[in-house]
């Protein structure tokens, strides 16, 4: 969840590694650093504190070397402060190591490498690293030159867990060695110089052409060479990939966050998803998802599989796979999927939805299903990334660089494409049913309207000046509306900090509807005729307990009174969540602004989850 950067060339590193580590914070915020190797030795200045914090220790003037490595935690091991931030180094400063991920087994090196003379100066689990490399290295009797490699790949023989590390030495001041295992980390290859990163867009800006490592690659690079390796040393063949996004895509472009810009992107986003997927005359082809009639026939369940907002964009597409290719569907968390010991066979297809495609439990979920006989199809939205790896099948989302930690475009990049796949999935089974045609109709007709939801920005923004002083929120829906207020809750909760739960509308007489007071917000989508008078009813019982409420929907509700009535575009109740959830992005977005607080980047979050 931490960011990495890393930069080995001509130019100085401080301002590139910098850079990076700005575009890298949503990654992490709790501490930064740098290391340079420098004319004597290893510099490395780091603190607590954001990136802001560490230009302005005064030690970073004196960076003026060529090669560095620098990162951005979130912690894990050991509270943010000065010690605990990365690079970590031996005591005698000849390896420093930054590292992103979790040594399970930190505990165990600690003791083994203490009862051979090693002190350590952090609570972090990274420290073992860069002291367990210098065991290597001094218990190595060979004085050749890849005796600094094989210090490294006998200490990450030894670690259990996830890492994705860069190492610098005085022993070889004039390379970088980089290794990852289930954490993310890719080389940007330019001329004459590498740049080394855990997110692709950080170092979009300098280069398109990228080596994306598999686990346990060790790269040995040098200015103008990047020499891959095995376990074993031996040479590895290695292609680059070029990524053809738009290196302004991961910029402000002049909107106050990132988070704005990507609301705003998602006529665009959702363009660029359906792309030729689905053509105006109502062919629908997936590419590199070439499945027969046979096998679909033969399933006996879909998974659908995913973290926080990526699960929530399942939950609002199981309607659509049930419908449309009458094959039940369920949709499970990844971090308890994994545990739960799932009924899954040769007869299961397992889809795992990942923006970033680092999610570890999204992953871990994915490795157990092929253990399992399962095909699995990931849907990711970064190119390369592990989870496309690791898949049977790949779609990719193409909704561009999702930077603010609070995943907007994404999400509606997911439903359109997953409704696309569910609509593949039934011609090809040759499922007649009207709702098809309609569905392609009304998806082609998505940016469109999705342009005409934006434009409740402004009556949305009034509503959120009225309530960001709120403690609880409710959100309410019925059948794909309580799929869509779930997202909206949890956007609300994550970047305001306001407590904020979504329920089935129907169970608030349960339970819940004792939370209800005078003053209090609930907030209500209704795009589903069918279940909208059922709804009405449960809003009618929260305003007569005085509660102040929000509805967003496509349907004339007639003389109803709302605080605020907020109207979409109407489209099939079976695809709504993806223009529902429009305004309570912005509201979430506006409540957050209101409150001062740093939309992109909210308190302990980080974008990617790459530790369980
Ligand atoms: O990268 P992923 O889609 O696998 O991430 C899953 C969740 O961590 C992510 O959606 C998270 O819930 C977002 N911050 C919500 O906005």
């Amino acid at each position: 969840m931490c960011g990495i950067v890393g930069y080995i060339g001509n130019k100085k590193a401080k301002p590139i590694l910098i850079n990076g580590l700005l575009r890298l914070e949503y990654r992490g915020y709790d501490s930064a650093g740098v290391a340079t190797v420098e004319k004597n030795g290893i510099n490395v200045v780091k603190t607590k504190g954001r990136v802001a914090a560490l230009e302005s220790v005064e030690a970073i003037d004196s960076l003026e070397g060529s090669i560095g490595i620098a990162h951005t935690r979130w912690a894990t091991h050991g509270k943010p402060s000065d010690e605990n931030s990365h690079p970590h180094t031996d005591k005698n400063k000849n390896f420093a190591v930054v590292h992103n991920g979790v040594i399970e087994n930190y505990n165990e090196l600690r003791e083994f490498l203490g009862k051979n003379g090693y002190t350590f100066y952090s609570q972090t689990d990274t420290e073992v690293v860069p002291n367990l490399i210098d065991y290597y290295y001094n218990n190595d009797s060979i004085n050749d030159d890849k005796k600094v490699l094989r210090a490294v790949v006998s200490a990450c023989n030894d670690l259990h867990g996830s890492f994705a590390l860069e190492i610098i030495s005085t022993y070889l001041p004039e390379k970088m060695i980089v290794v990852r295992k289930d954490s993310p980390l890719v080389i940007g290859k330019a001329n004459g110089e590498n740049y080394i990163s855990s997110d692709i867009p950080a170092i979009l800006s300098y280069t398109k052409d990228f080596y994306l490592l598999e686990d346990l690659e060790y790269v040995v690079l040098s200015r103008d060479s990047a020499e891959f390796y095995d376990e074993n040393l031996k040479p590895i063949n290695k292609q680059v990939v070029n990524i053809d996004w738009n290196a302004s895509a991961a910029e402000k472009d002049g909107y106050d966050d990132f988070m704005l810009k990507e609301i705003f992107e998602q006529p665009k986003s959702i363009r660029e998803t359906i792309g030729s997927r689905l053509t105006q005359d109502g062919i629908c082809s997936i590419e590199n998802l070439e499945l027969s009639k046979e096998y679909l026939s033969s399933l006996n369940k879909i998974y659908i599989v995913a973290c926080g907002t990526a699960m929530h964009a399942g939950l609002a597409v199981k309607p659509l796979f049930e419908k449309l290719c009458h094959i039940q569907t369920e949709v499970d968390i990844a971090s308890e999927f994994r545990y739960r010991d799932p009924l899954i066979d040769e007869k299961s297809l397992v889809i795992f939805i990942s923006q970033s495609g680092e999610t570890a439990d999204t992953i871990a979920a994915l490795k157990l299903s092929k253990s399992k006989g399962a095909k699995t199809l990931a849907i990711s939205n970064v190119i390369g990334s592990s989870i496309t790896r690791e898949a049977d099948y790949t779609v990719y989302t193409h909704a561009g660089p999702e930077i603010a930690v609070a995943s907007t475009k994404a999400y509606t990049s997911q439903v359109v494409l997953m409704s696309i796949v569910a609509i593949y999935f039934a011609e090809i089974l040759g499922i007649k049913s009207d709702l098809i045609p309609e569905l392609k109709k009304d998806i082609l007709a998505l940016p469109a309207k999705v342009e005409t939801a934006l434009k409740t920005a402004d009556s949305i923004k009034t509503f959120a000046k009225k309530v960001y002083t709120e403690k609880d929120v409710f959100f309410l829906g019925r059948g794909i509306d309580y799929a869509a207020v779930m997202e909206a809750s949890l956007k609300l909760k994550e970047i305001s900090y306001i407590h904020s739960e979504a329920y089935a509308a129907g169970e608030l007489k349960h339970g819940t509807i004792a939370l209800i007071e005078k003053g209090i917000t609930v907030v209500s989508i209704m795009t589903d005729s069918s279940l909208t008078p059922k709804t009405i009813s449960n809003l009618q019982e929260v305003i007569t307990r005085g509660a102040k409420t929000l509805v967003v929907t496509n349907q004339d509700l007639g003389d109803k009174v709302f605080d605020n009535l907020i109207k979409i575009p109407e489209t099939s109740p079976l695809i709504s969540p993806i223009l529902s959830v429009i305004p309570l992005q912005l509201f979430a977005y506006y409540i957050s602004k209101e409150k001062g607080l740093d939309v992109d980047k909210p308190r302990n979050l980080a974008k990617s989850v790459t530790v369980e």
